[in-house]
């Protein structure tokens, strides 16, 4: 259908019908046995009848249930509406790749993009026809426990993977039963709610919203993004869910974007609670009026329109709009035409957990840990006889959070993976993640002793990060890092794999470990990517997408901060008068961009700069293995505006690049600086071009101390 054959279908629709397309009601309140509760309980108050008016539901749902629904659904609807079924697909559906945060370590989109393409092959076959997902906020605060649901701190990683993850999910044509809308979430600055703590306020300049925070939603708009999530938190003051200027000023006019918004979960009725809202019906007002065009899991709008519609008429002018988006959607994905459009019990057979596609995970799992520290004890030869001992030894509890679909039993656990590669594994010991007595460290030394070496699995529970998983400490149990020391005291050989979904402090292990791996959560093939880490047949070359701070009280501390007027690098011999802590350096354990690997790389300029007309930018560079294994290194370049009309970042990643490289190889490259690097968001001037000098910075991590050069752009 066009536009015009919409807007009529919409004039035919009584206000009653049109307020149910605009509801979008949990699985559960259709008897869909096994649905996930992911936001809070809530009691409708509607009817039966009016419930069969909603236009879409969410949750957890299987493909005969989605048949029987959309029946239902077909049989009750007057114009034969068809029902559109969403869900939280975020990082797979049932083959489960590693959290984004993980991935986004990967610094290579196309992992992210297959990544989609599987997770909507996977969750299309099941019935599903959209996600929320991509997750593209910029995070800053790993206290935070949603940062694993992000691509890290810096907004063009988030952008790329973003924006890859859209076009790996809507592929080329959303008529394609394969294919899922994707619903780009949280707008905007979710990640900045103020102390990590979950749904809090978060009060963010415009000049960080826009230079920051906004970008990786433009990126995914551009990519095509069918709807977008307004965000649970206040945002300057005002709720996202009923922030005119941020879902209209914003969303609609500066970038343009032409899809469905949708609230958070119980986000509506929320705007009592933030003391905005009388009622709920005043809440429903407010968010229509504002541009939230799905109510989620509520039924404010539905169960008040008539009242709206009474006291002010042109308020149907905005459910109109509303409804017309949302059948605009359903057209896009062709449920006019096959309202079970992916719904394929023998697709479902046929995709789910695949080879292929547990392959494209276990390649992720690669890409996606970093290897943090390593005096050279890894790769661990085959042959080598070691313990393996920790929490995560043989737990398959490795998917992560937002693994709705995912199966726990199907995951590979590292004690799995190391057999099932060769590996000598002389004993393996579980452990508690927080309980570890006495007699076990005991235990576990003495069966160390053995082989002199030891694999200890650690991290956080699942459970501690993910939606309202917020810590106010990012350290390991005292247990764990406990059992790191006893270990190292005596003599043993100890590699840490670390699964987590946050930033951690690592300091209390980092002086007792001869290496450690973050795995993240490395979802279901997990065990087999550890494995193939640890012996080398894989060499690591992630880069940590966000930045591990010294400890909490570091907390935020990211690669592009500004500089200060008293930075303390450059008052070395100012003893307090700078911007210093008087116990802790200013610099993050790890910093961003941060990755070691079994080689070592060299990373030089090799000729000048060219320049386009357009100003796109061409920086020549030359990387050569000069080590004994082949690796994938990732060629990291930053900027640095000297001079401008604000206090700028002292660096932002301007480009990146991941290439394969034999031992001794060298290649020389031109990696792209795109003309939208030299404009900046300026307070009272708006996007501004800034010609002039910019310093150029080539290296491995955010420290990028290879090589710089200044850049004139004109
Ligand atoms: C949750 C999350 C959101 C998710 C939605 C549906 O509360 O905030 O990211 O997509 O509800 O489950």
């Amino acid at each position: 259908m066009d536009r015009n054959q919409i807007k009529l279908l919409v004039r035919q629709m009584t206000l009653k019908e049109k307020a149910g397309q605009v509801t979008q009601l949990p699985s559960r309140y259709f008897q869909v046995e096994g649905s996930q509760l992911t936001g809070t309980e809530s009691k409708l108050g509607i009817t039966e009848e009016e419930k069969w008016l909603s236009g879409s539901i969410l949750g957890k749902m299987d493909a005969k249930s989605m048949r029987r629904i959309q029946a239902e659904t077909m049989r009750r609807s007057r114009l034969k509406i068809p029902m559109l079924f969403m869900t939280d697909i975020i990082h797979g559906y049932q083959t489960i790749f590693p959290v984004p945060l993980a991935l986004g370590c990967s610094f290579n989109p196309k992992l992210a993009e297959k990544s989609a393409a599987v997770a909507a092959r996977e969750g299309s076959s099941a019935g599903y026809q959209a996600t929320f997902s991509p997750m593209v906020d910029v995070v800053r605060d790993p206290r935070w426990g949603r940062v694993m649901e992000s691509f890290g701190e810096d907004k063009r990683l988030n952008a790329d993977f973003g924006s890859a993850m859209v076009r790996g999910y809507q592929g080329e044509n959303l008529k394609e039963p394969q294919t899922l809308a994707a619903c780009v979430k949280h707008f905007a600055a979710y990640g900045a709610v103020q102390g990590g703590r979950d749904y809090n306020g978060a009060d963010v300049s415009e000049y960080l919203l826009r230079n920051q925070y906004f970008p990786p939603f433009q990126a995914c708009i551009a990519a095509g993004a069918k709807l977008v999530m307004a965000a649970f938190q206040a945002l300057n003051g005002v709720p996202a869910t009923a922030n005119r200027w941020l879902l209209e000023d914003v969303l609609r006019t500066d970038l343009e974007f032409n899809g469905t918004v949708i609230s958070d979960w119980g986000a509506v009725p929320e705007l009592i609670r933030h003391g905005v809202a009388e009622d709920e019906a005043e809440a429903g007002e407010e968010a229509l009026r504002a541009g939230i065009q799905i109510e989620m899991a509520t039924a404010a709008i539905l169960k008040n329109i008539e009242q709206y519609v009474k006291l002010n008429s042109e308020i149907e002018g905005l459910l109109d709009q509303a409804v017309e988006s949302i059948l605009l959607l359903k057209d896009e994905l062709g449920l006019f035409e096959n309202p079970d459009r992916g719904v394929n019990p023998a697709r479902e057979r046929k995709e789910l957990l695949s080879r292929e596609n547990k392959e494209a995970a276990l390649e992720a799992a690669w890409e996606s840990a970093v290897l943090l520290e390593n005096n050279g004890i890894l790769p661990l030869p085959l042959e080598k006889p070691v313990i393996l001992a920790g929490p995560y030894a043989q737990s398959r509890k490795i998917l992560g959070p937002w693994s709705v679909d995912g199966i726990t039993e199907e995951a590979v656990s590292v004690a799995e993976g190391i057999r099932g590669r060769g590996g000598n594994l002389s004993c393996v010991i579980p452990l508690g993640m927080e309980e570890i007595s006495e007699e076990e460290i005991k235990k576990t030394v003495r069966a160390a002793k053995q082989t002199k070496m030891a694999v200890l699995a650690l991290g956080e529970p699942e459970a501690w990060s993910g939606e309202a998983g917020c810590r106010s400490e990012i350290i390991l149990p005292a247990a764990q890092c406990r059992l790191v020391k006893e270990l190292h005291e005596n003599g043993i050989g100890t590699i840490v794999l670390l699964f987590n979904g946050r930033p951690l402090d690592l300091r209390p292990i980092q002086p007792y470990a001869d290496a450690i791996l973050e795995m993240w959560f490395p979802g279901t093939e997990g065990g087999n990517a550890a494995a193939d880490l640890l012996y080398g047949t894989v060499n690591p070359s992630g880069h940590l997408a966000m930045s591990f701070p010294y400890g909490s009280g570091q907390i935020p501390v990211f690669y592009n901060m500004g500089s200060t007027g008293r930075p303390k690098e450059l008052l070395e011999e100012e003893p307090r008068y700078k911007s210093q802590y008087l116990d802790i350096p200013n610099t993050p354990l790890y910093p961003f961009g941060y990755g070691l690997s079994y080689t070592t790389f060299e990373i030089s300029f090799c000729g000048e700069i060219r320049r386009k007309q357009d100003g796109t930018c061409l920086v020549p560079v030359k990387v050569t293995n000069t080590g004994k294994a082949a690796g994938k290194a990732v060629v990291q370049i930053y900027m640095r505006k000297i001079r401008s009309k604000t206090a700028r970042p002292v660096k932002e990643l301007a480009a990146y690049r991941k290439v394969m490289l034999q031992a001794g190889e060298s290649i020389c490259m031109e990696i792209t600086l795109e003309p939208a690097l030299w404009n900046y968001w300026i307070p009272n001037l708006g996007w501004t071009k800034e010609p002039g000098l910019y310093r150029i910075m080539i290296g491995t991590d955010s420290r990028c101390s290879e090589a710089c050069c200044d850049l004139i752009v004109e």
